[in-house]
């Protein structure tokens, strides 16, 4: 029996980039392993949200994610556990106990304190401090699998090494999530049809789904980015869709091809379509290849995006918030039973308790 664990904030409603990278496959995984036996615990970063502006009300925020996880597919049962971090206050206990084992080297080096405090005078400790927060959350349940973008794989590394430096000072209370590779290909068996390409790199590392800013297709589509044209969001209507993806950024070199570093714009049109309609990559690029009109391709895309959409927020309409305070009840007593026990066996090993 394994655990798997994820979250995605709200500081607004979730882009296309989450819902392909993040909450789909999550989803897919939910289905699959809770029915075999294994955990699967689904939780709101509330706490992690807070760090940066907020679009709106973060209760409704929560309570939208949840419905889209249900319009997504999640069939909830026994072996899931939804849940919000600040209703279980081992998160943030945990937090400050691992700020005593972190060092701010390490907390220095990630790449998304480095980009969200570049340039800045000033900016929140949180932001430093967003990543140990963030092993707090997984450590706490022995998570192995933790089914994230390819932008969270180096806090998946921090946690591992947070985790293995506790348990080597003060004995084995943690259980390490998987390495990084091994996680990017537990993700592929929620995308099991899509190609194997997909999911290395340049030298056949194995990477996770990023899907590219609209605009600046080398960047990753970011629900932070102010440019509207740059991202997709899940409420798209089939006009904005079409228009965003129509102005998409592609190259000049005048022939489909899948090639992330010399046709990212174009690459990423072919990732989406392939996810999207559930076709694998490599039929996609194949449907495509000798095709030479960037316009055909675009359009086929707005195509498929506005169907899904239309599809998806018709089911997100019919579920009820009755619905998901019931299963946010029953998820967060779970939880803090849980996270409460490892807590205390924490706070033993590090002599806060006897
Ligand atoms: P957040 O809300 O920033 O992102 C949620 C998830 O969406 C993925 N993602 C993408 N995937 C593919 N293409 C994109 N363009 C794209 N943009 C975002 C992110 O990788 C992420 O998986 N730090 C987490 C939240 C968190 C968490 C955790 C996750 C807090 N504690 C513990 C797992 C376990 C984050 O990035 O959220």
């Amino acid at each position: 029996m394994k655990t798997i664990l994820t979250g995605i904030r709200v500081n607004s409603e979730p882009t296309l980039g989450n819902f392909l990278g993040a909450l789909l496959p999550m989803t897919r995984l939910a289905n699959k392993y809770s029915k075999q036996g294994d955990i699967v615990n689904i939780f709101i970063p509330d706490l992690h949200t807070i760090i940066s502006d907020v679009d709106g009300d973060i209760t409704e925020g929560v309570i939208r994610e949840i419905k889209y996880y249900l319009a997504a597919g999640l069939e909830p049962n026994e072996n899931i556990h939804i849940y919000r971090q600040s209703y279980v206050p081992a998160h943030s206990e945990l937090n400050w106990i691992l700020n005593c084992v972190a060092t701010m080297g390490e907390t220095s080096r990630m790449i998304q304190y480095k980009e969200k405090s570049e340039g800045k005078d000033s900016c929140n400790v949180a932001i430093f401090d967003y990543p140990i927060l963030m092993a707090a959350d997984i450590l706490l349940y022995d998570a192995t699998y933790v089914p994230v973008g390819e932008d969270q794989f180096q806090h998946l590394e921090l946690t591992r090494n947070l985790a293995e430096r506790f348990n080597n000072k003060y004995g084995e209370v943690f259980v390490l999530p998987a390495k990084t590779a091994d996680q990017a290909k537990f993700m592929e068996t929620a995308n099991a049809e899509t190609a194997e390409s997909e999911h290395v790199d340049a030298d056949g590392r194995a990477v996770g789904i990023r899907i590219r800013d609209l605009q600046d297709p080398t960047k990753k589509m970011s629900k932070s980015s102010k440019a509207e044209n740059s991202k997709i969001m899940m409420s798209d209507n089939p006009e904005a869709v079409a228009k965003k993806i129509m102005s998409a950024q592609t190259d000049s070199l005048g022939k489909i091809s899948f090639d992330m570093f010399n046709q990212p714009g174009i690459s990423n049109l072919l990732q989406i379509e392939a996810l999207i309609t559930g076709q694998p990559l490599q039929t996609v690029i194949g449907t495509w290849a000798g095709e030479t009109h960037y316009g055909d391709l675009k359009k086929k895309v707005a195509e498929s995006v506005s169907t899904f959409l239309g599809e998806f927020q018709a089911k997100v309409a019919e579920i009820s918030d009755e619905e998901v305070l019931r299963l946010l009840e029953a998820g967060e007593k779970y939880a803090n039973e849980v996270a409460g026990k490892k807590l205390l066996e924490v706070q033993k090993a590090v002599g806060l308790r006897k």
